[in-house]
């Protein structure tokens, strides 16, 4: 692809909001996320389900259904994307924005080999002949870690494994050569060797490629391990962000701080994680003010007068949509605000501990205050 033109960043998305008209109403799956990403970089992205954080994604790659009502400005190298048709848009996806999605079977085909797809995405975006495509394919796929890379080309999708099939979806997303690859929760199926795998295969891809990445998960694990910068959203927008240091180490937002609680920590082993009290806001009627706000333990009178700006805090591009982030910053240990139950006697701290990790990865907050571990 082109260089960026002149200062401006890879991607710069700027109050992107996408509504969705139903029968019921309207569902503002998105309000005026801002955000910018250079090349190179890793952002993660982390909040509960519903947050917003795949509609975003798809809004980004132009892939939403005609109901999105899609407003703000997301530009790629400088060019806006907001407005494009599906067919404008075709040139952009592959090879300048590519996606991961959160299921590989939604997204390789059961009926071709999976080096005739691969095949066929390269050949979408350049004139070369099939055997130069396949080619490519068998090189894409040792890429990403696949043994025998030729045999397994002439493999269906359900010949492969769960992480395998993951890694053909990494090497569907980088056999054009993108500048951005987003990756929705593209571990979370897996076991966790096979994780860690999948997401070392992506870091070696940005370092040997330079591609941005931007990934989508419910681990902040994960999040602590691979990332620059973290965006946390809730309620279809972004209430804080910043470099990992800066957010897990002082958090601004209580929402987060509740986040970071529902983490396994090894100071508090032995003790097990209670998920954030109350469930996340209806996005068809968002409470008056802080959409947090009906949760959060630090609430106050301002906090249902108008709804925080997302804005900086001391440390340089550490941002936080909260009106009392100060007066958070004045809580001798903030992890106190959300309360922890001990473990019973007769509790297996090694069965929690694994629980723990359970919740941290594959559910949400949500769903762990829904089926809650016992
Ligand atoms: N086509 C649609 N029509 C109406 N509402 C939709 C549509 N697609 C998504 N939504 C709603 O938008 C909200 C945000 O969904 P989104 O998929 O972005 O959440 P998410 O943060 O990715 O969650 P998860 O962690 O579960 O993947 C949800 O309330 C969802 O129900
Ligand atoms: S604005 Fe108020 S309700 Fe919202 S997170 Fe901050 S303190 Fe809590
Ligand atoms: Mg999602």
């Amino acid at each position: 692809m082109t260089a960026t033109n002149g200062s401006d960043p890879l991607l710069a998305v700027r109050d992107l909001s996408v509504d969705f008209g139903t029968e019921d109403g309207v569902v503002h799956a998105v309000r005026n996320v801002s955000f910018s990403l250079d090349a190179g970089e890793v952002l993660g992205v982390v909040g509960e389900s519903g947050s917003g954080k795949s509609v975003s994604s798809m809004a980004i790659m132009g892939l939403l259904p005609k109901t999105a009502e899609v407003t703000g400005s997301i530009r790629f190298r400088g060019e806006e994307l907001v407005g494009l048709s599906f067919r404008e848009m075709r040139p952009f996806r592959g090879n300048g924005i590519s996606m991961i999605f959160q299921d590989p079977m939604t997204s390789l085909n059961p009926v071709f080999t999976v080096g005739w797809q691969l095949a066929e995405a390269y050949r979408a975006h350049h004139e070369v002949s099939k055997r130069v495509a396949l080619a490519k394919a068998v090189d894409i796929l040792e890429l990403v870690g696949i043994p025998q890379p030729d045999r397994r080309a002439a493999q269906y999708p359900h010949e492969f494994s769960g992480g395998m099939r993951q890694r053909a979806m990494i090497a569907m997303s980088i056999i054009n050569d993108p500048d951005v690859i987003i990756a929705d929760e593209p571990t979370t199926a897996l076991d966790v060797t096979v994780q860690a795998q999948i997401l070392e295969t992506l870091l070696r891809i940005r370092s040997e490629t330079g591609a941005a990445i931007i990934i989508i998960t419910h681990d902040l694990g994960v999040v602590a391990g691979m990332v620059d910068r973290v965006q946390v959203m809730y309620g279809g927008t972004v209430v804080e962000s910043g470099t990992v240091d800066d957010v897990f180490e002082t958090p601004r937002m209580p929402y987060t701080v509740g986040l970071l609680g529902s983490m396994p920590n090894p100071e508090l082993l032995g003790k097990r994680l209670t998920p954030i009290t109350g469930a996340p806001p209806s996005l068809m009627n968002l409470p008056n003010g802080c959409t947090f706000n009906p949760r959060c333990p630090l609430v106050a009178a301002e906090c249902h007068e108008s709804e925080p700006e997302l804005s900086a805090t001391g440390q340089e591009a550490h941002l936080t949509r909260c009106h009392r982030w100060i007066e958070l910053t004045q809580v001798p240990d903030p992890r106190t605000l959300f309360t922890h139950t001990e473990i019973g006697a007769d509790e297996d701290p090694d069965q929690s501990a694994q629980q723990h990790q359970a919740v941290g990865s594959n559910q949400t907050v949500a769903d762990a205050e829904e089926n809650p571990v016992a």
